[in-house]
C-alpha cells in the first residue's frame, strides 16, 4: 500500500482506467493471457463456470468487466451471442478486432460500470463477471443493481471471484502459508492505494501509472445487495484456490494456487454466485 491519495473517486477511477488502457497492451502479447493459444480455438473459461451457467446456445449474454474480451469470446465460441462492457478504450478497441478477426458473434461496449444503463439498451439472459471485478468498484449497491436492471426476469446472475476473506492479508513480500491481517474486509469509503509493478500478468513490464485504486466489499454485502436489487441467490460456492498469484499461496500439484498443505486449517480464496431475476406475476 502507499500513502498516495487520490483527490475524489473520479479521479482513482481515472487513474485506474489509464492503467488498465497500459495494461491491455500488456497483455496482448502476455502468456499469462496466451491470445495465440486463444486465437488457435481456445476456451478461457472455468470448468465449474461452463458447469454452472450450463448451455449458452442462442442466448444473449451480457460480460460485465470483460477486458480485452478473451472470456467473452469464450461464451461466443460456445453458441451465446455476447455483448461485452469495459470502461478501458484499449481493451474495448481490442476485444472488438479479436471478435472482427475470429468471426465470433459478439460487440463491445465502452462504458463505466455505473454508468452501462444509459450506454446500453436491453435485457439478457445471462449476465456474467468474473475474476478481478469488485475490487475496482466503490459501492457494490449500486453495482448489482446495475446488474439487476440487464438481467431479463426469469435469467440469470453469474460472478466467479477472489474471496473477500482471501483480500484481507497482506499478498506481498510474505512466505508462503504466513497469514498476516492487513486490510479491510467490509466496504469503505475512501479506495485504498497500492504502487503499481508491472501488471499481474507480468511483474517486470514498464508501467507509467504510479498507483491503483481498490475498494473491498464483504461477501455478506455482496450477496445482500443482490437480494435487494431484486435477485434471488440460487447458489453461492466458495473454492479453496485464488485465480492469481498472492505470495501466502502456493501452486499444487493441480496447477491451482492454494494454501501450502503443511498450514493447519482452510481458507476460501474465490466464490461464485448464481442468481436468477424472478419472472413477474
Ligand atoms: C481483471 S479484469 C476482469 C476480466 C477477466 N477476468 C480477465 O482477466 O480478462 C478487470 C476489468 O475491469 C475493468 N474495470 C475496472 N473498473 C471498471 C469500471 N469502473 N467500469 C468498467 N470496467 C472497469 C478493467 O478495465 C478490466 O478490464
Amino acid at each position: 500500500m502507499t500513502g498516495a491519495q487520490a483527490d475524489s473517486t473520479d479521479s482513482a477511477i481515472r487513474a485506474n482506467q489509464e492503467l488498465w488502457d497500459e495494461w491491455t497492451r500488456i497483455h496482448e502479447t502476455s502468456a499469462f493471457y496466451d491470445l495465440e493459444g486463444f486465437r488457435r480455438g481456445g476456451i478461457r473459461l472455468r470448468p465449474h463456470e461452463i458447469e454452472e451457467i450450463g448451455d449458452v446456445s442462442g442466448r444473449e449474454l451480457l460480460h460485465l468487466q470483460c477486458h480485452f474480451g478473451i472470456d467473452s469470446l469464450s461464451w461466443a465460441r460456445l453458441g451465446a451471442r455476447v455483448t461485452g462492457a469495459d470502461f478501458s478504450p484499449a481493451a474495448i478497441d481490442l476485444a472488438t478486432r479479436l471478435a472482427a478477426e475470429l468471426e465470433l458473434d459478439a460487440r463491445f461496449v465502452h462504458s463505466d460500470l455505473y454508468d452501462l444503463p444509459e450506454v446500453l439498451d436491453g435485457e439478457f439472459d445471462i449476465v456474467y463477471t468474473s475474476r478481478g471485478v469488485l475490487g475496482w468498484l466503490p459501492d457494490v449497491g449500486r453495482w448489482a443493481r446495475v446488474v439487476s436492471h440487464f438481467v431479463k426476469p426469469g435469467g440469470i446472475f453469474y460472478i466467479n471471484e477472489i474471496h473477500p476473506v482471501a483480500q484481507v492479508f497482506e499478498n506481498e513480500g510474505v512466505a508462503p502459508g504466513e497469514l498476516r491481517l492487513q486490510y479491510p474486509y467490509w466496504e469503505h469509503e475512501r479506495p485504498l492505494a497500492f504502487e503499481v509493478t508491472g501488471s499481474y500478468a507480468d511483474r517486470s513490464a514498464a508501467v507509467r501509472t504510479p498507483t491503483e485504486y481498490g475498494w473491498d466489499h464483504g461477501l455478506g454485502e455482496i450477496v445482500t445487495a443482490l437480494i435487494d436489487a431484486g435477485l434471488r441467490i440460487e447458489s453461492l460456492r466458495e473454492f479453496p484456490w485464488a485465480e492469481w498469484q498472492l505470495d501466502f499461496l502456493v501452486r499444487a500439484e493441480d496447477g491451482k494456487l492454494r494454501l501450502p498443505p503443511d498450514v493447519p486449517g482452510e481458507l476460501p480464496l474465490s466464490f461464485s454466485i448464481l442468481a436468477m431475476k424472478p419472472t413477474l406475476g
